[in-house]
């Protein structure tokens, strides 16, 4: 048991020993019947929610280290770009329209050398994602597209230290001609110190003009993907056993405008034919998260996709009247549909082989838009039937998710969001409860308790895992749930959403206790909810109980949310409990505690055992308390 959770338990049991001078709420009976299923849990429950938000991709899971790679200028310049002339050097940088790599990347940055030698190199340098940061003994792979006039001879390229100046790896690549090419190289780190203040430099040494493009550097990342992701939110998300991903938005599916929506034709294939495009979240995507990368991500977390297609509306208001204007977008959404199911003998499932995977994906759930309520030219109704039909007809075994409730035709499943304060939650946790079982399955795509930033704090984690006891109880209807936003940059500037589940810098990252709350909730999970009830529960007390006959095991989950210990008098029939369960608590002292950057292990879940179980006990919860208490059946 931790240090502070062992002081704790302490603390409560000297509390409740001197009675009367230990406020407690007054105790709670509950009855649990484990011989008697309600209904089944269903398999696809907690997933990830996730967008280009907070630096999620570019600077955050997609592991690429140099920002804005392709140039891209605005009224400023060349964002994220420096000129470098070292002592004599004379040289100057601009952007050419005139060439570029490809026609997706039709401009290029243009070094001109007027004097340069090798004491006084010339070239551009490269600031990162609020730095590089570096680890030692560690290889990056980088590449660029260049060609040359009057030959400016080898490039060097070099991971240099902000604060010594000093190259912490080089190499040079040679053969840069006037034709456009990709070279390749590789960058290796000695024994240095972890630390993000460092850049990239590209450098030449003899007078001449050299352009580039599309300039690259990864560090290792998870399953040792080429464009792959950063290993260790990689490692968070496979801990939260998410059965699903819905991508790629949010508003990140629309865009501002219908022109800056996800084009996935534009996101596929080698990243020089991808043109990247700005996203409503302030800031531009690189695009190298595309639909391969997203359907790859699914493969190495064993989630299913969920795909949401642009439906005909962007987030400024613009829409597609349902008729012959929105069937060009529906044909888009049909080859989307085939470039991930269908076999390397269709158009698109050729494709798909081409980029790398001629395996198809499994696809269960299409989400047609995404918060279509706020259309309020009210053409969702029609723009949902006339997807609907023309999936349905190709694929009639997909199950199609609505935004916005309609009247036209009864969707598979309906999507619901919810970003709410933890007293919401806990007035709210029975939301389901009494909903018409014969409506549209629903879908939670997007919940959330908002309180703390940039991730939740310890209330919040009360809140969502009241909340969550009631997507539990109530998994027959509610088929799948997902929080959002996953993932933040905690560097100033990199959050635009309050409240985000998982937050990292360059080097480290760190899960809020509204995470760990989620890697308990997915991690004990039955496969059936069994019937229960209680007496005498106040408002802040919550529970969940599953079991898996397989297993043979029950999972309990208990939530006081109050600042009292919480008595629960347990009775359970229908099952042989063994005599000692499992616990894993998550616990604070107040509802402000949280974790952080520099304090990432505040609030973890503490592991320890109870004895003496039987089919009736007293069990104390402590304060401000969320615990699961898995039991084995005999
Ligand atoms: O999760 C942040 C945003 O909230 C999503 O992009 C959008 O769907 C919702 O309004």
């Amino acid at each position: 048991m931790p240090e502070k959770t062992f002081a704790r338990a302490a603390a409560l049991a000297a509390c409740l020993a001197a009675a009367a001078a230990c406020a407690q709420n007054a105790p709670v009976t509950l009855t649990i019947h484990a011989s008697q299923p309600t209904h089944a849990v269903s398999p696809a429950l907690y997933g990830l929610m996730t967008e280009e938000i907070n630096y999620s991709y570019d600077g955050g899971l997609y592991a690429e280290m140099v920002r804005n790679r392709t140039f891209r200028g605005d009224w400023s310049g060349t964002p994220y770009w420096y000129l470098v002339e070292q002592g004599e050097a004379v040289a100057r940088m601009e952007t050419d329209k005139s060439t570029g790599p490809s026609a997706a990347l039709p401009a290029s940055m243009r070094l001109d050398v007027e004097k340069a030698d090798t004491h006084s190199p010339a070239g551009v340098l490269n600031v990162g994602f609020w730095g590089f940061s570096l680890r030692p003994d560690t290889e990056y792979k980088g590449s660029f597209y260049a060609k040359d006039a009057g030959d400016v001879g080898p490039v060097t390229i070099s991971l240099v230290s902000d604060n010594t100046g000093k190259a912490l790896a080089t190499t040079t690549v040679s053969g840069v001609g006037a034709e456009w090419a990709q070279h390749t190289f590789t960058l290796k780190t000695s024994a240095i110190e972890p630390s993000s203040s460092n850049h990239l430099e590209l450098t030449v040494t003899h007078p001449g003009t050299l352009w580039l493009n599309l300039v690259s550097l990864f560090p290792p990342t998870y399953h040792g993907r080429a464009n792959g992701n950063r290993i260790d939110l990689m490692e968070k998300l496979a801990a939260m056993h998410p059965a699903f991903l819905r991508f790629p938005g949010g508003n990140y599916l629309e865009g501002d405008t219908i022109k800056e929506r996800f084009e996935w034709k534009k996101t596929i294939g080698p990243l020089v034919d991808r043109p990247t495009h700005p996203s409503p979240w302030m800031y531009h995507s690189s695009d190298g998260m595309g639909l391969l990368e997203f359907l790859e991500w699914c493969e190495d977390l064993h989630m299913n996709p969920v795909l949401a297609v642009y439906a005909g509306y962007s987030l400024h208001g613009e829409h597609v009247d349902p008729g012959p204007a929105l069937e060009p977008y529906v044909q888009d959404a049909l080859d989307e549909i085939e470039y991930v199911t269908g076999s390397t003998s269709t158009k698109w499932g050729a494709e798909r082989a081409k980029d790398g995977h001629p395996a198809p994906f499994k696809l269960t759930y299409v989400e047609i838009g995404n918060e279509d309520w706020f259309d309020k030219s009210g053409s969702y109704d029609g723009r949902y039937a006339q997807f609907s039909e023309a999936i349905k007809a190709k694929y009639p075994g997909l199950q199609l998710i609505a935004t916005a409730p309609i009247k036209s035709v009864k969707p598979d499943v309906l999507d619901e969001h919810f970003y709410v304060r933890a007293t919401t939650n806990f007035h709210d946790a029975t939301h389901y409860d009494k909903t018409d079982r014969n409506g549209p399955k629903i879908f939670v795509g997007e919940w959330a308790t908002r309180e703390g930033l940039p991730t939740p704090d310890f209330g919040a984690a009360l809140g969502d895992s009241a909340w969550m006891t009631g997507l539990e109880r109530n998994s027959d209807i509610v088929v799948m749930a997902s929080y959002a936003p996953l993932l933040v940059r905690v560097d100033p500037g990199g959050m635009q959403w309050e409240t985000d589940l998982i937050g990292y810098n360059g080097l480290t990252s760190y899960g809020s206790p509204s995470y760990y709350a989620q890697v308990l909730f997915a991690q004990y999970l039955g496969d059936h909810v069994l019937a229960s009830s209680t007496e005498g529960a106040g408002g802040k007390f919550f529970y969940s109980i599953t079991a898996s006959a397989a297993k043979k095991k029950l999972y309990l989950k208990l939530v006081n949310a109050s600042s009292d210990p919480q008595q629960v008098d347990l009775n359970i029939d229908g099952a042989k409990l063994a005599p000692t369960a499992k616990v894993e608590s998550l616990t604070a002292t107040n509802p402000e505690e949280t974790n952080s950057i520099d304090a990432p292990n505040r609030i973890v879940p503490a592991s320890s055992e109870l004895h003496d179980v039987s089919g009736k006990f007293h069990h104390t919860l402590p304060p401000y308390t969320i615990q699961v208490i898995a039991f084995d059946e005999q």
